[in-house]
């Protein structure tokens, strides 16, 4: 599909976007969306395709959120490639981007914050304390400026998922929150914005991360110990050349407090290459 030759309407602001919704609302349309920090791969355009078949119309958002990243992280040189993902997203049949400014979204004197137990508690928190409070802030407002039918999130980032589930629910947010399935390269390797930092030989060793916790998963279905699977499958991480693991770690699906035999269970990870660091998961 030519995606020069898609219309794609952009907003900047709460109102723009708000109109717009409400017009195709007015005319019985249903309306689903798919928030991002842009630099877009093809993961993001699962969520994009995915979108389309659950609602007739598609909003997608781009904003690098400063208050999830701390003052060390790449803030400042995350890929910001907004032409670029204007057409990707055009092509893709999503009808409204939302790229609203820093200043929008964090104007003088804003002031709320959000604290999460449940699903935000370790993991991601133990490694960037700071996290889960920027991604629920900014999740809440641009769920409350979009007022879309249902909100569509990667399973890639399956705490994030979790937690903007539990969010939804404990703030009466009526958008359904839905996941999405990891989308991976030919060798396995989950599809991310940082994998552009990587060196050949980085995603070399980047590829393995999700054999082994595969392999893993299946030594937990086996029966085998969980404490003992997780402790193998990051030394094992470490021999193929991960410099930093900081954690491998098997969690009850739902809640991701300790896993319990009989519920569903999910092993995530996180590790790092040089100065990347990756995260993946899958089902046990
Ligand atoms: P970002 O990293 O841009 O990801 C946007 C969405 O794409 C998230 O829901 C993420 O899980 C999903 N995604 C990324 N890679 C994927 C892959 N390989 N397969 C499937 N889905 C994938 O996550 C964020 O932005 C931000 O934290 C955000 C939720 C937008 C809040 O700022």
């Amino acid at each position: 599909m030519d995606s020069a030759a898609l219309p794609l309407g952009q907003a900047v602001s709460p109102p723009d976007v708000r109109r717009v919704v409400d017009g195709w609302r007015a005319a019985g349309e249903t309306v689903a969306f798919v928030p991002t920090m842009g630099a877009l791969h093809d993961g993001h355009l699962r969520l994009v395709e995915q979108a389309r078949m659950e609602a007739r119309r598609v909003v997608a958002s781009i904003f690098v959120n400063p208050t999830q990243f701390a003052a060390h992280e790449d803030l400042d040189t995350y890929p910001r490639t907004l032409e670029r993902d204007a057409g990707l997203l055009a092509g893709a049949g999503c009808d409204l981007l939302y790229a609203p400014t820093a200043s929008t979204m964090y104007p003088e004197g804003f002031a709320t914050r959000i604290a999460m137990d449940g699903p935000a508690l370790g993991l991601e928190t133990d490694h960037r304390p700071h996290f889960f409070g920027g991604v629920c802030i900014v999740v809440a407002k641009l769920l409350n400026q979009v007022q879309a039918d249902i909100a569509l999130f990667g399973e890639k980032d399956y705490q994030q998922l979790r937690v903007i589930t539990r969010l939804a629910a404990d703030l009466d947010i009526p958008t359904r929150i839905v996941g999405v399935p990891t989308e991976r390269d030919g060798h396995g390797l989950a599809l991310s914005s940082r994998n552009a930092y990587l060196s050949d030989d980085e995603l070399a060793i980047a590829r393995r991360l999700n054999g082994r916790l595969a392999a893993a998963a299946a030594r937990v279905r086996d029966g085998d110990p969980i404490n003992s699977v997780e402790h193998e499958a990051a030394a094992a991480l470490l021999s193929d050349g991960f410099e930093r693991v900081d954690y491998v770690a098997i969690r009850d699906a739902d809640t991701l407090g300790l896993p319990a035999t009989d519920q569903p269970m999910r092993i995530l990870a996180a590790a790092w290459l040089g100065r990347t660091r990756l995260i993946d998961n899958m089902a046990v």
